[in-house]
């Protein structure tokens, strides 16, 4: 039976997030029944969730009790996009990162295994939690790629626990899941600042692409450890979002793919390209090796989800950033708010 989204009842957990939210904007185009997030805003803003009458959104931390109880019985669909956001966070606090990583998923689960209705519930694993650290030229990660015991971050830890909270409950219960890997998602609604101080000057800046937009909006040289040699999967977050769709659509119960480009961009080049779309003319800061750099290279095979489930992205990175960069400039006075929240806390760092 083919599944579709129309008149579905669809639980999106971390739905105000970067991901979730576009996500959840996408699946408003596909004529659901209701959408109901479940966000506790710790790394995300109210901003995000979309003014329209079949979204419901429920504030608080998956791992509540009185939340997971009053679920309702039909739902069709899960998305399970919560964590502690991101890797530097955990490190700083490992406690945190377990009640909003790990456990909300065996919580989430344990939960839904009740709910025989669900046709797929897809979680938002980390390719950079199974790709192999390579220094030199890497080959594409595949999602047989076997997975190490050794972990540079509670966070990482976390993404492969649920994991396998997963196919525990696939095994044991039935619940239909399936595993989307995500690479490396930019795009708009990545908030700079958004949500709790979480310990680190990564509460602000979250990742690479949209810290080096906001320092070349405002002039300045982008940083780039090694030369910027270190190499990423791209991903644009509506193709992102089209590849979780796909995933509850047909991808296979127990489950497993890559959502990436297959495409690898060096740290340098997407600096270039990010000055070029922001006219920063202040010159590339290239800095030397650092002996504890492990940022690697690394890019993902798309073949498995192109094969299964017709999945393929659509935005090349030229035209994802400059959609970003729009994006970043439109919204300029809500990210500086956002980040000014935290300028007492990174002062103290
Ligand atoms: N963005 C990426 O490049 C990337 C890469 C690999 C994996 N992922 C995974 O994708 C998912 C979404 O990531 P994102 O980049 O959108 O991050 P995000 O921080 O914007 O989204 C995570 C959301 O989960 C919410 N949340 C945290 N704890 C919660 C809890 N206890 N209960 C309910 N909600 C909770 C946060 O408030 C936030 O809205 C995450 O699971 C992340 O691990 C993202």
């Amino acid at each position: 039976m083919d599944l579709s989204f129309n008149n579905a009842k669809i639980l999106v957990v971390g739905g105000a997030g970067f991901v979730g939210s576009n996500l959840v904007h996408k699946l408003l185009e596909e004529n659901p029944e209701q959408i109901i997030i479940v966000d506790n805003l710790i790394s995300s803003d109210a901003a995000n969730i979309p003014s329209d009458k079949r979204v419901k959104f429920i504030f608080g931390s998956i791992t509540n009790d009185k939340i997971l109880a009053e679920l309702p019985e039909d739902l069709d669909f899960a998305f399970h996009l919560a964590c502690y956001h991101g890797n530097q966070s955990s490190i700083a606090d490992p406690m945190a990162d377990h009640e909003n990583n790990t456990l909300t998923s065996l919580k989430l689960f344990e939960r839904l295994k009740e709910i025989k209705s669900l046709k797929k519930v897809v979680y938002a694993a980390a390719a950079c939690a199974v790709a192999e650290k390579t220094y030199d030229e890497p080959t594409a990660t595949t999602e047989e790629q076997p997975v190490t015991l050794y972990h540079d971050s509670p966070y990482s830890i976390s993404k492969i626990i649920g994991e396998l909270y997963g196919n525990y409950y696939h095994q044991q219960h039935g619940l239909p899941f399936v595993k989307a890997r995500f690479s490396n998602v930019y795009g708009p609604r990545e908030i700079l600042g958004a949500g709790q101080w979480r310990g680190t000057q990564h509460t602000v800046w979250r990742n690479v692409t949209p810290t080096f937009i906001w320092r070349a909006l405002n002039g300045e040289s982008l940083p780039l450890d090694n030369g910027g040699n270190a190499s990423r999967d791209f991903i644009f977050v509506e193709d992102m979002a089209r590849g979780l769709m796909a995933c509850a659509l047909k991808g296979a119960v127990s489950g497993v793919y890559n959502l990436a480009t297959g495409n690898e961009t060096s740290i340098l080049e997407l600096a270039e390209l990010i000055n070029e779309f922001t006219n920063n003319t202040a010159p590339l800061d290239l800095k030397p090796a650092r002996d504890w750099d492990r940022s690697g290279k690394r890019f993902a095979s798309t073949r498995k989800a192109k094969e299964e489930l017709g999945f393929e992205s659509q935005v090349s990175i030229r035209e994802g950033v400059e959609k970003t960069v729009a994006w970043t400039i439109e919204n300029r006075e809500l990210i500086a708010s956002r980040i000014e929240k935290h300028q007492k806390m990174m002062s103290q760092l």
